[in-house]
């Protein structure tokens, strides 16, 4: 009893030591998403999706849950969104190549199509999409593409 004692007041210690490591918050006071929105005009529908399902791993402002306070889930969490940002970072749409925001629009399509954003570890949380919500930001996809190609 004594060794499980000390495990159990050893790995507290280790938590509590824990929530001094602070991973850089990704939030911003700007619209990050305002050169995104401008050129691929999402309806307010999409743009709701976008807000409550996408922008919180795929732009510089995160809405982070309370929870994400709370060391291990911040880090866990940081990374995430870092990844998800390394991927696809809509607040950089404005530096891109025609090209290049094309095959991010049809990663997008494809993603939503697959049923593989938002990730697994986001929807227990904030929800999956619906089949009309997927059905909707495929629809926009497909316009920006043609658009991109006009
Ligand atoms: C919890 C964070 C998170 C959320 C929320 C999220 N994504 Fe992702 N996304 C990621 C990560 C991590 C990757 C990179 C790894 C991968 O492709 O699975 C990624 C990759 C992508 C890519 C690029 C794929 C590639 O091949 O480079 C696209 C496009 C994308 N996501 C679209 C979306 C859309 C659209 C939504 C909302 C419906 C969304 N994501 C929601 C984390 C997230």
């Amino acid at each position: 009893m004594k060794l499980v004692k000390r495990i159990l007041v050893g790995l507290l210690i280790v938590l509590v030591l824990l929530q001094f490591w602070r991973p850089e918050k990704n939030v911003s006071t700007e619209n990050v998403v305002a050169d995104f929105e401008a050129q691929t005009q999402p309806s307010t529908e999409v743009a709701l999706i976008l807000e409550q399902k996408c922008y919180d791993c795929h732009s510089n402002n995160t809405v982070y849950p309370w929870y994400a306070e709370v060391a291990p889930i911040s880090l866990w969490i940081d990374g995430h969104i870092e990844e998800g940002r390394e991927h696809f970072n809509v607040s950089d749409w404005a530096s891109w190549d025609l090209e290049k925001k094309d095959h991010k629009m049809d990663e997008l399509i494809e993603e939503v199509e697959e049923g593989h954003m938002p990730e697994d570890s986001y929807t227990w949380m904030h929800g999956k999409l619906s089949p009309e919500e997927k059905e909707m930001l495929m629809a926009w996809g497909k316009k920006v593409r043609t658009e991109l190609a006009e």
